[in-house]
């Protein structure tokens, strides 16, 4: 039987009308969530991540800030903006669009954020309140991605939860968040990557897999267990439609996989949704949290 398809854009159509109500609540008490967005240089990709992210912050009734920087900016510049913004009571919400260019430290540049408008969640100190599950904001993409599952009534309890891929962003934290003894997690987790010498073997013991390898179409149906919830966190641009708009396919064989799977995500309008919509969830979180 064909998959479920999990449609990330209307889950995240749900969870935006709970922050706008949300939203004009806290108003009412006199503060408005604010966010920056920080985007360094032209790179197409990140221009359009930066402008939805804007454009959901300004549709929910946030104070929202672009702040576009040229490609040449000394790291030391962009340091003084950080710190610009974490003093100011107007922002509660701090984020910098990677990748940064290469004579700028990324390191450097995401630790200088205040931990409490930290809503990418990458500061060190948010990474490790993951770790011992006493997160105030969780990575948005893999929060994301627990979302759709819970959802979606997808049991993570118990279940086997294959994650191919192990970047900073989306495969170590989204291990490490559904392995915690909570609601919403308890799962058996394993991870695959670069190293693993048959990623098959694992992927195909899967209850839930879990796909962010950056490889187009890199899981095909003979890795997928019959029945089992696939998650495509991929975003690869395979060419140019004759009207000029990208081209995406997702890390799975998305045709092939959905003939064999319980459910699926697509891509575009799967994961993709969900990770704004988090971190709004996050600069709300941040607002309410300074609110007192
Ligand atoms: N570039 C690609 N994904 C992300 C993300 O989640 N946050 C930021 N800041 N930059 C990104």
């Amino acid at each position: 039987m064909a998959a479920t398809i999990i449609r990330g854009s209307e889950i995240a159509q749900q969870i935006r009308e709970d922050l706008k109500k949300e939203t004009a609540r806290l108003k009412a008490r006199g503060v408005v969530p604010g966010l920056v967005t920080i985007l360094v240089g032209q790179d197409p990709a990140s221009m359009s991540y930066v402008s939805a992210k804007q454009k959901t912050a300004y549709d929910l009734g946030f104070y929202s800030l672009q702040d576009s920087l040229p490609e040449d900016i000394p790291e030391s510049l962009l340091l003084e903006r950080i710190s610009q913004y974490n003093e100011d009571p107007r922002i509660h919400g701090i984020l910098v669009q990677l990748p940064l260019p290469e004579h700028i430290s990324e390191e450097k540049i995401l630790y200088a954020i205040d931990p409490g408008k930290d809503v990418d969640g990458f500061h060190p100190v948010n990474v490790g309140r993951l770790m011992v599950g006493q997160a105030d904001f969780l990575p948005c993409t893999p929060a994301g991605i627990q979302q759709l599952l819970i959802r979606s009534g997808v049991r993570i309890d118990g279940a086997e939860v294959v994650v191919v891929g192990r970047s900073n962003i989306v495969g170590k934290p989204i291990a490490n968040m559904l392995l915690q003894k909570q609601e919403g997690a308890n799962a058996t987790v394993t991870v695959c990557h670069t190293g693993t010498r048959d990623i098959g073997f694992h992927t195909r013991r899967a209850d839930i897999l879990i796909v962010a390898a950056g490889k187009p179409r890199a899981i095909t149906a003979d890795m997928v267990k019959e029945g089992a919830v696939v998650i495509d966190v991929g975003v690869n641009r395979i060419g140019v439609s004759p009207e000029g708009k990208a081209q995406l396919c997702g890390d799975v064989d998305f045709e092939a996989v959905r003939q064999k799977a319980g459910a699926i995500t697509p891509v575009p309008g799967g994961v993709g949704p969900m990770t704004i919509t988090m971190l709004m969830v996050n600069t709300l979180k941040a607002a309410r949290i300074s609110a007192g």
